[in-house]
């Protein structure tokens, strides 16, 4: 497709002498159309060329011949120009496009750059909660998105699956295993192993000594204990994978925390080696106040054993050897941006390469808020994944029961209905801000939501089914598409890899959330305003495809949020 914005900027390359990559970078597409589709400010050149702004771009607009550009107007508007693109040249080329390219939007500018994204990351023999759906579904669709513009991607799940709770089961499992059956429910059972054996270590000084004797023991590679703790692991991603079914989920790779255990030692070396290791009321750590952060960072504790500061430096290590990439992403919720804070400012003294430092990005989420009392479970407000994925599915079975009730497959279609509800809620507003957990919100299919998209892409599929099928492009006549709706569809669809691009640059997938809901809204503008099947076959043609243009980039964009497609609901 024609790059309008790169059109612009080496026409003005031409003109003012500058890059036209950074001239590019300056390029704005204006919220109010009647400012045209771009925009450049010109007073980004005002202190290079020493002369005021609309001075500028009067000038520029002198000297610029637009005739082969694809633009058909250009405006000084202040210190702006303004370009309105030739709209039947952008119809043309993004119906082509959909026609030609079996995924729309895929491309290589990727280059096959190495991307490690750390997701997910549940703890074993604790419940999978809510904060760990957002951390999945998050990641998940940054790795999704990262692969379709042809980046090379590791998805890491970092489990949780190592410290000195593992003793404790042990030693629990040790005492009581046969009270519990940890086959049928693994995350239930072991919990209450947990709290039993908790509470017996206060009061009992000599079994918490043996928790401790087992998690050395464990550490120390002793046949009974590893065996156990391979166990506790086995039940319990059994009972994850339940969920990452529901969710589609897929690691590139399953190293936990205990993957690190045989490589903290170097991480010790090297920061010994440093000099910036030193001892601190028995614990060794490494002080960050140069760096400007006030508390440093434990690397052994006083009782000898590693932290998860630890793990995740010789994680770092690891990552860049096994990997070498361009960009280490951490998504986890913002509790641990001072944890984060500590292990990367701690990565200088490792000896890494620049380039791996400056890769190194955590990328917080906020918290998940219930609306009290509507949501806890029997252990209060912890709700667990798995409830809250089958609640999501049989409300929205209720919910399509009464709307649709001869529909065939209800089953399937409200797995894909409350399932994409729920995926679609934890992306569709900044991830950084807290989210209010509500159903009739997030169920709402009039709503900005995931059923409200789906809606739109299965209205369109019996549009198409109406019309017979999808015409040939050789048909479409694209002069016939110049009502307002129809030019907004286009001008969205024209801008589906920009955006994805855009959320690489931010690592932020609401922005696809927010562009899936403008296109869906477009269209139901669209197609509450004109009439699709009519007496005029050039015009239906241009309409019926325009729909389907329309379905394909819903459908892609949904799929790379983590959600399925409904063909009916
Ligand atoms: N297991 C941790 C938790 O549940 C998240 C791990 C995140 N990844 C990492 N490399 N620290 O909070």
């Amino acid at each position: 497709m024609i790059d309008f914005k790169l059109k612009i900027a080496e026409k003005l390359e031409s003109i003012v002498n500058i890059n036209k990559d950074e001239l590019k970078s300056y390029i704005e597409v204006p919220k109010d159309t009647k400012n045209g589709d771009y925009s450049f400010p010109c007073f980004k050149l005002a202190k290079e060329l020493k002369k005021a702004p609309q001075m500028i771009a009067n000038e520029i607009k002198e000297k610029m011949n637009i005739e082969d550009m694809g633009i058909e107007k250009v405006e000084v508007v202040g210190g702006f120009l303004n370009f309105f693109v030739d709209k039947q040249l952008l119809a043309k080329e993004v119906l082509n496009e959909v026609a030609n390219k079996n995924e729309y939007g895929k491309s290589k500018i990727g280059n096959g750059k190495n991307i490690v994204i750390d997701y997910s990351a549940p703890n074993i023999a604790k419940p999978f909660h809510i904060g760990h759906l957002r951390s999945t579904v998050i990641g998940g669709s940054l790795s999704n998105i990262y692969k379709f513009l042809g980046y090379n991607v590791t998805g890491v799940n970092h489990l949780g699956d190592y410290g000195t709770q593992f003793g404790k089961l042990i030693e629990g499992y040790k005492l009581w295993g046969a009270e519990y059956d940890i086959d049928k429910n693994p995350i239930d059972e072991l919990t209450k192993i947990y709290v039993r054996i908790n509470n017996l270590c206060k009061e009992d000084e000599s079994v918490l000594e043996a928790c401790r004797e087992n998690f050395k023991k464990l550490e120390d590679g002793d046949p009974y204990c590893v065996e156990l703790w391979k166990r506790f692991k086995e039940v319990s991603l059994k009972e994850f994978q339940k969920v990452y079914d529901l969710l589609g989920s897929k690691f590139e790779s399953w190293n936990g925390e205990a993957f690190y255990s045989d490589k903290m030692p170097e991480v010790i070396e090297l920061l010994e080696k440093s000099g910036k290791l030193v001892e601190s009321q028995g614990a060794k750590i490494v002080d960050l106040t140069d760096d400007g952060i006030d508390t440093p960072c434990i690397i052994i504790k006083s009782n000898g054993s590693s932290t998860y500061a630890t793990r995740d430096l010789a994680a770092i290590l690891y990552r860049a050897r096994t990997y070498d990439f361009e960009k280490a992403l951490y998504v986890t919720s913002y509790e641990q941006v001072l944890h984060f804070k500590q292990v990367f400012a701690t990565a200088k003294y490792l000896g890494l390469d620049e380039k791996y430092l400056k890769g190194l990005k955590h990328v917080p989420f906020g918290m998940v808020l219930l609306p009290t009392g509507k949501m806890s479970t029997r252990e209060g407000n912890i709700v667990k994944l798995g409830d809250l994925l089958n609640e999501a599915i049989e409300r929205a079975e209720k919910i399509i029961e009464q709307k649709n009730p001869g529909l065939e497959d209800k089953k399937e279609t409200a797995k894909k209905v409350g399932v994409g509800a729920v995926i679609f809620n934890d992306l569709s507003n900044n991830r950084v801000k807290d989210e209010v957990f509500d159903w009739d919100t997030i169920l709402n299919f009039q709503g900005e939501t995931g059923p409200y998209i789906q809606y739109t892409y299965v209205r369109i599929k019996s549009v198409l089914e109406k019309a017979g099928g999808v015409p040939d492009i050789k048909d479409v006549n694209v002069t016939k598409l110049n009502d307002r709706y129809s030019q907004e569809i286009l001008k969205l669809i024209y801008n589906f890899e920009d955006i994805l691009v855009a959320v690489t640059e931010k690592e932020e997938p609401s922005i696809l959330s927010r562009y899936l809901i403008d296109l869906a809204k477009a269209y139901s503008g669209f197609y509450n305003e004109n009439k699709i099947m009519v007496e005029d076959k050039e015009l239906q043609n241009a309409r019926v495809y325009l729909s389907y243009a329309t379905a394909k980039v819903l459908k892609e964009g949904t799929t790379l949020l983590g959600m399925e497609m409904p063909n009916k609901m």
